[in-house]
């Protein structure tokens, strides 16, 4: 129906005949003469109908926003003074000959131009219509750019596309499974895979030595702006290789995706251990753009009777930091110092003692905060030196529970990068590894960081005696402050798995009956193996320079986990729900009401 796209018109193409198909972008009427922008996926191209052509004109002059339409005309320069440079067919023009409607279009429910200020709940309800937006086409495009150079990349690489199903048991990534529930067999459900991680592994038990797959995965967990219920890792895994061979595939994957898509030279690639990480920014995922630093003051404050400082201080489990902003105590007004107050109580920080540098040479006397006096001078001037602050400097504190510290001043420290507009950088990735096999929940039990497939840097009796001490063989990519990726070596022998499960209470038999079959597996000349997952919604993400997640979705859901469009999840007929063997509890079904909220 078509020769050429829209988009795709441009001087080369003057004096020929060419046939478009596409959607009303604008219509406009200039004294008898009817202007329209017609729009598909490529762009936009301007035709022009006159009243010499009748019939022609007759219906272009029917054409509303969104009709269907299909010109036939010809290409011709634009007349002095009309070229539009801002448009890539800006200089040229359709002098349209034919024209029929192949469809007509109710108004839209909102304007489609690039800056269309409808809600992104109306844009969810009708995402079809928002899917026509320009930049919404750019970033679906971006992505299928994205997922071929990847399929190229690591098909060259010997790495085999292999599919794992989607009903299957759960595999523990440390979120609550989506379930479904058998027919079949009565009571009994599938999971949706958290992620392809126990298949992979067992590809590499078969012997297929280098797996990849772009893999769905369903994680039913409280949903934030960079995740989603139903998300797509690039997965990939291979076997006899160690830390050094899977970072480099995965390098060189980004790298790739940035350089051809944007461009960009990466530049290294930092490695920071978990521990220097927390400590230095409060964070296994920092942002390396922002030159700010965490400073631990427990060993100057522990002796000091300001009790909020001090219990932390001399707590194992707790921690004493400041943060100094260079130049701080000069920009910041008591408004903004009092709003970030404000702010970090928001992640369970019970306040922020600052101090603002104003002339140093005075001593104690020429700083100013709302905590001098309950310092010893000496202590306070320990603190400035250890920081090394000088006039206009502000000093934030934050002093607490390690986890509610590192969590407060990790958010402080990139709201003040937001904030200032502090970045030294425009990309700042870099690997963190050596993390804890282990960590704490909030009822005290000890859960793997990772996943439990995850190997141990040391011996399953050493892991049993000491596992809070262990570390694993994990590495998370993280660029820009955003985890993106995340693998490790794994465990691939029987008794260091079964070690792992131990420690995270799983007895004999609930080894055997959630994991058998893969404990099996282990047993019968499993090949030592690594991998990694990227996030591939959040490499586009960063890739089109959004903070939302939904944007690089096609039908994304909201925070609540509905599709405002479909509707879903919706409600079954009793015949359904009598074949699954399910009743609904009436009181958790009139709860269940849908909301509409995205963000
Ligand atoms: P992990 O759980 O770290 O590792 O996931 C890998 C990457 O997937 C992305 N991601 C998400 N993206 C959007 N929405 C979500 N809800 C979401 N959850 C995770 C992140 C993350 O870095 N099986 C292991 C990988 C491995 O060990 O090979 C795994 O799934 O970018
Ligand atoms: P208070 O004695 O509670 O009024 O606190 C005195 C100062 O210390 C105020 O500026 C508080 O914001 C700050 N502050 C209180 N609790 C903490 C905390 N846990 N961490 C850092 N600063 C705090």
């Amino acid at each position: 129906m078509r020769s050429h796209y829209c988009g795709h018109l441009d001087s080369s193409h003057d004096g020929e005949t060419v046939t478009l198909c596409g959607w009303v972008h604008r219509r406009r009427d200039h004294g008898g003469v009817i202007f329209l922008d017609l729009r598909d996926r490529e762009g936009i191209a301007q035709v022009v109908v006159d009243p010499d052509t009748a019939e022609a004109f007759a219906l272009a002059d029917k054409a509303r926003s969104e009709y269907v339409l299909q010109v036939k005309g010809r290409v011709r320069p634009r007349p002095e003074g009309t070229v539009n440079p801002a448009m890539p067919t800006g200089a040229i023009e359709v002098l349209g000959k034919e024209v029929a409607i192949l469809n007509s279009a109710a108004t839209p429910p909102f304007q489609l131009d690039d800056y269309t200020d409808a809600g992104e709940d109306v844009r969810l309800r009708y995402r079809f219509m928002d899917l026509r937006r320009p930049d919404a086409q750019a970033r679906l495009i971006l992505r299928s750019q994205m997922t071929r150079l990847i399929r190229n990349l690591l098909e060259e690489q010997g790495f085999l596309d292999i599919e794992t199903p989607l009903l299957t048991r759960a595999t523990p990534e440390g979120a609550r499974d989506y379930l479904v529930p058998s027919r079949v067999h009565q009571g009994a459900f599938y999971a949706l895979p958290q992620s392809p991680q126990l298949f992979k592994q067992l590809l590499m038990v078969s012997g297929f030595d280098r797996y990849y797959q772009i893999a769905r995965c369903f994680r039913d967990e409280d949903l934030r702006a960079e995740r989603q219920p139903e998300f797509t890792q690039i997965d990939l895994e291979a076997s006899f290789v160690e830390e050094s061979d899977v970072m480099q595939v995965a390098e060189t994957l980004v790298r790739t995706l940035f350089h051809e898509l944007r461009q960009v030279d990466l530049g290294d690639f930092p490695r920071l251990s978990w521990s220097e990480a927390m400590s230095r920014y409060g964070s296994d995922k920092p942002d390396l753009r922002i030159p700010l630093e965490l400073v631990d003051m427990d060993d100057l404050v522990a002796d000091e009777n300001f009790k909020v400082f001090q219990q932390p201080a001399r707590d194992p489990a707790g921690r004493v930091v400041a943060l100094k902003l260079t130049g701080g105590g000069a920009r910041l007004t008591r408004k903004q110092i009092d709003d970030y107050g404000s702010f970090v109580t928001t992640y369970g920080a019970k306040g922020l003692a600052w101090i603002k540098v104003n002339a140093l040479e005075k001593g104690v006397e020429g700083l100013q905060s709302p905590i001098l006096k309950f310092f010893d001078a000496a202590t306070i001037m320990r603190i400035m030196e250890r920081l090394d602050v000088r006039d206009t400097d502000i000093v934030f504190f934050g002093a607490g529970k390690a986890s509610v510290v590192n969590a407060s001043m990790s958010a402080l420290r990139s709201r003040l990068g937001a904030d200032l507009e502090l970045y030294t950088s425009d990309w700042a990735p870099l690997w963190v590894t050596n993390f804890p096999m282990f960590e704490h929940n909030a009822q005290g039990e000890l859960t793997a960081l990772h996943h439990p497939f995850t190997a141990p840097v040391c011996t399953p009796e050493e892991l049993v005696a000491a596992p809070a001490k262990a570390l694993s063989r994990a590495y998370d990519m993280v660029i820009n402050g955003c985890e993106v990726g995340g693998g490790s070596v794994r465990v691939h022998q029987q008794d260091m798995q079964q070690a792992v499960f131990k420690v995270l209470g799983l007895s004999d038999s609930e080894q055997r009956d959630k994991f058998g079959f893969f404990l099996d597996a282990l047993q019968y000349g499993a090949p030592p193996h690594a991998g990694i997952a990227f996030g591939l919604d959040r490499l586009t993400m960063l890739l089109c320079g959004t903070d939302n997640i939904r944007e690089v979705i096609a039908f994304p859901k909201t925070q609540s986990a509905a599709c405002l469009m479909s509707q879903a999840p919706g409600q079954v007929s009793s015949g359904q729900l009598d074949d699954l063997h399910i009743r609904v509890n009436a009181h958790s079904q009139a709860s269940s009401g849908k909301s509409g909220k995205t963000a």
